[in-house]
């Protein structure tokens, strides 16, 4: 195959987000705008990407970092001018080149793929992606000759009656041969009723120099909803996160409640694990497969492995062993290791730890910046004391031990492998190997101290 590159389309303002800050900047299911487009053609084999900025230029650098080059448009002189300014890395190459619009993240890998194919296939010099619409009003029209073939496109403001008519309409995604477009490029002209250099002219500038331009009809139209207001931005949000989920369920993973299951983009999910109601997973997941997680659980940028249960909790940056439970009412926050089999219970917090295997943590802990050994028991309501008030330090429990309900562990210390401590006390010193440490007052029994007193309570 040919070299591919690609041009997207980012420098126009998006004046009805009525934002801040760009329009492609705007996200959905873990990606903004752009993004997605960057996805997909990426996933269609786009070798290099030239993202033309303008409008809020830096955010959008910031958005895609070093992996695209960029074309600064300084001002928005229309969407074939747009093109020009990547002149200078289209200029003298070989190959295609497709051209997308920043603001139409629904369209696919596959999609693109296809219109990359049909263009090789067919030795088009331009090829574009075409859609009939119930109401095409605002797109540019497709004109086709007697035959059939495209011979041009027609912007909605210079339409006649009967071009407006036209239900075939142009989406904005193009594939051109490098050469032609360069050279169709430096013909356009902006005589038209926006003043403006139209990438769309270049098609007809092809077809009178005797040169084939193609067209492919999408096949699904949500792929090409472009997004100009937060209406938009939310509607096709829900077809994105409806299309991965049914990738999911397609690769073997059941969701109880799709309705209430919102899943990123770069999430992997194994076999046979159930999603429950209320569940999101955000950024960079990986889930093992057989697990149950939710409901109501937040699961972002994090590893869970196989047969994990992750009820009603939130999990952070972390990474979660095979068979481990976590919740109901957990958080376990960045930083952590939970090992196998641990039971994480209801109303733990895990902070910045490592948690061996087999450990117990059943109810109302806190454990913060602590490495937790093998087959340890944390009693209820133990907490590790890590901060004192200006540093964070600290602790080490060994293999093995037992905390007792409700001690607090002033980091740091050192527990090492075997040791008991008893309920209640409040640990500032190392406890050596299999011992046990008690660190609390002993009980004191006044008897009949409340006659003495006359403190007797009557109903
Ligand atoms: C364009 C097409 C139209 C098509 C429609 C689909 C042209 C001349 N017309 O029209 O046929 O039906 O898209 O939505 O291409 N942009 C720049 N710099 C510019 C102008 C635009 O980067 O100077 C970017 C915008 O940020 C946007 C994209 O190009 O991402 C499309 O621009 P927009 O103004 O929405 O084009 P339309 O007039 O809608
Ligand atoms: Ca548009």
């Amino acid at each position: 195959m040919e070299r591919l590159m690609t041009v997207i389309l980012a420098a126009g303002e998006g004046k009805r987000m009525k934002s801040k800050h760009s329009k492609v900047s705007h996200r959905f299911c873990g990606k903004a705008l752009v993004e997605w487009v960057y996805s997909a053609a990426k996933g269609a084999g786009s070798d290099e990407c030239i993202v033309v900025v303008g409008h809020k230029a830096d955010e959008v650098r910031e958005l895609l970092g070093e992996k695209v080059l960029y074309a600064l448009q300084e001002s928005q002189l229309g969407t074939g001018h747009a093109v020009m300014q990547a002149d200078e890395y289209l200029k003298g190459k070989d190959g295609y080149v497709m051209v997308l619009y920043g603001d139409t993240p629904l369209i696919t890998a596959e999609t693109l793929k296809k219109t990359v194919e049909f263009h090789s296939r067919n030795n088009n010099s331009a090829t574009l992606i075409t859609a009939v619409l119930d109401d095409p009003a605002g797109y540019g029209r497709i004109i086709r000759n007697a035959e059939g073939n495209v011979i041009r496109i027609v912007e909605d403001k210079d339409a006649n009656a009967d071009e407006k008519a036209i239900k075939e309409a142009n989406p904005g995604m193009y594939c051109f041969n490098a050469r032609d477009l360069v050279m169709a490029l430096k013909e356009l002209n902006n005589n038209n009723s926006q003043g403006e250099y139209y990438l769309t002219d270049t098609l007809e500038i092809l077809v009178k120099k005797g040169m084939k331009v193609g067209a492919i009809p999408v096949e699904d139209n949500r792929e090409i909803l472009g997004i100009n207001d937060r209406v938009q931005l939310a509607h096709a949000a829900e077809i994105m996160r409806r299309r991965i989920l049914e990738r999911h369920m397609r690769l073997g993973v059941t969701i109880m409640d799709p309705s209430s299951v919102h899943i990123d983009g770069d999430v992997e999910i194994g076999t046979d694990t159930i999603v429950y109601p209320g569940t999101i997973m955000e950024g960079s997941v990986k889930i093992g497969e057989d697990c149950i997680i939710g409901p109501n659980s937040r699961i972002t940028s994090s590893v869970i492995g196989n047969g994990v249960e992750i009820n009603n909790s939130v999990v952070v940056d972390s990474t979660v062993g095979d068979g481990t439970h976590v919740g109901p009412f957990a958080y376990i926050r960045p930083g952590s290791c939970i090992g196998r089999k641990v039971k994480i219970g209801d109303f733990v917090e895990i902070k910045k730890s490592i948690i061996g295997d087999k450990t117990k943590i059943s109810h109302l802990t806190y454990v913060g910046d602590a490495e937790v050994g093998r087959n340890v028991n944390l009693g209820c309501g133990v907490v590790v004391v890590n901060y004192d008030g200006s540093k964070k330090h600290k602790t080490v429990i060994g293999d093995n031990a037992f905390i007792g309900c409700n001690v607090n562990l002033v980091s740091p210390v050192d527990i090492k492998n075997n040791s008991y401590i008893a309920a209640g006390s409040t640990i500032t010193e190392d406890v050596p190997e299999s011992s046990l440490a008690i660190a609390r007052s002993r009980q004191v029994v006044k008897e009949g101290w409340v006659e003495k007193k006359g403190l007797k309570r009557t109903e």
